[in-house]
């Protein structure tokens, strides 16, 4: 596949890593309001749209919105946008940042003002925890910060301003808690309620304390409140002096893998997306702060079961989507995705691969193959859809990181673009990022150091 794809390959500074990171829109108006650090830039974005010389008149689809990055600048452009989203908090901050217009700024001013003072009684609720969420406050801190909650819950404040309170909210809850996102877990502080438990138990069994992480001094949760609010006025302000030409944005809320099979075809001009990457992080982990603030105790496992699998704990979702497309009464669109990845040769020569390496006992997990088969397959099915609501000479954008597991790399990029090919797109560059990825410090002990491609994959709908 090298071969076959060498002449697409472009190494390019076009598109340098802070570009496709979420490092260039911490402090990006609307964009830093929810630190997701799976986004990529703005910027990103306004270079793929002038490239692909997409308009007011277009259309954009993005599969994976997450914080919604696409969505937002097409708004800026005047473009119309679909985004599919399936965590809440997205959502949360989609519904907070797109009504950016309808904000009355004497009331959030009013709002900041009264939270910088008000007196807040003892709240009624505790912190909706998930089991791996107990102990990531101080009990002060969550008190606090219920008691802001049932404050904005029970003002009387506009829809839209309790809306812009809860995005707050949650955006500032990593910085009050002992915790810290670390990729593919949350690190805990010392200090923490579930450090010192899981001490005590270790010291019981004559084991080493764990140290974890220092935080240092931790904001209290009204000037935390009041921080964020004051920037977040701010970008309305600035915004609010601005005019964007009218279009419409929407994210539905679901899974990819079911709502784009129900979208109706030929509608789109462009799609600029980055999924998840196969590199095990689980969404439902990083975000369960966040997550388990919005309540969604109940649904934590459908939600981590639902994501487009790229952890080890992801089960096949095949037959869930062989009933999916019988049920809309397009088995035969279902029959003819799976026949493009049984007969996907560079799929099977991956998987044949990695199970080599499991033989050998190379690899760590022996649910990595598992998930690099699902998420490959899963993907097919996504690849395929955008081409079936693409219209014809649509440019499709997807970002995304080559892997290795077992010292074996999988190029996610060529991969991808093979089956895109395969399903009908006519693939036009893959544009490789200068600065390439590091391998985990286990991979690089054990099977040496090998730098691995960040890369963007273009292709056409003929
Ligand atoms: C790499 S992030 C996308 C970031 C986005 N481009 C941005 O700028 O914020 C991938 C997103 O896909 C979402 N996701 C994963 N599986 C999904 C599924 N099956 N359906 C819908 N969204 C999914 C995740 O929740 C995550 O927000």
């Amino acid at each position: 596949m090298e071969k076959r794809y060498v002449l697409l390959l472009e190494e390019t500074a076009r598109f340098n890593r802070k570009l496709v990171s979420f490092q260039a829109s911490k402090n990006e108006i609307l964009h830093g309001w929810l630190k997701y650090r799976e986004g990529f830039s703005p910027q990103l974005v306004d270079a793929l749209l002038d490239e692909f010389g997409i308009g007011t008149d277009g259309h954009i689809l993005e599969p994976f919105a997450g914080s919604s990055t696409t969505l937002l600048v097409a708004m800026m452009r005047g473009i119309d946008a679909t985004g599919i989203e399936l965590l809440p908090h997205c959502h949360l901050a989609w519904n907070a940042k797109s009504q950016i217009v309808q904000y009355s700024l004497e009331e959030l001013k009013q709002i900041a003002h009264q939270a910088a003072i008000l007196q807040l009684p003892s709240p009624r609720s505790p912190f909706p925890h998930l089991v791996i969420t107990e102990g990531a406050f101080s009990e002060g801190t969550e008190d606090e910060l219920m008691a802001f909650t049932e404050w904005v819950e029970e003002s009387s404040i506009s829809a839209e301003a309790r809306i812009l309170c809860r995005l707050v909210l949650t955006s500032i809850l990593e910085s009050v808690s002992y915790t810290r996102k670390d990729g593919q877990y949350l690190r805990w502080d010392g200090r923490s309620s579930k450090l010192k438990k899981r001490n005590h138990r270790r010291s019981a069994l004559g084991k080493k304390n764990v140290s974890g992480i220092d935080k240092g001094i931790l904001p209290n949760v009204r000037d935390a409140f009041c921080g964020a609010l004051k920037d977040v006025i701010r970008d309305i302000e600035i915004l609010q002096k601005q005019t964007f030409a009218p279009s419409t944005q929407t994210l539905l809320e679901g899974s990819t893998l079911y709502i784009l099979s129900t979208l109706a075809g030929e509608q789109f001009s462009g799609v600029i997306t980055s999924p998840p990457y196969a590199n095990r992080y689980d969404y439902t982990r990083t975000y369960a702060l966040e997550l388990a603030y919005m309540g969604v105790k109940d649904r934590i496992f459908d939600l981590r079961q639902s994501l487009l699998s790229c952890t080890v704990e992801n089960r096949s979702k095949i037959e869930e989507l062989r009933n999916h497309y019988k049920s809309i009464d397009c088995s035969e669109r279902f029959d003819a995705i799976m026949q493009v990845i049984q007969s996907n040769a560079a799929l099977a020569e991956v998987n044949q691969a990695l199970l080599i390496r499991q033989t050998r006992g190379e690899m760590n997990n022996r649910g990595v193959l598992t998930m690099v088969q699902n998420y490959f397959t899963e993907l097919a099915f996504v690849f395929a859809e955008i081409l079936r609501v693409c219209r014809s000479g649509a440019h499709i954008a997807f970002v995304n990181d080559n892997v290795r597991y077992g010292g074996e790399i999988i190029p996610v990029d060529l991969l991808c673009t093979n089956l895109a090919e395969q399903l009908g797109f006519e693939p036009v560059a893959v544009y490789v990022l200068p600065q390439r990825k590091g391998n985990s410090s286990q991979q690089m002990g054990k099977f040496g150091r090998a730098a691995l491609r960040k890369s963007i994959t273009i292709w056409r709908k003929p």
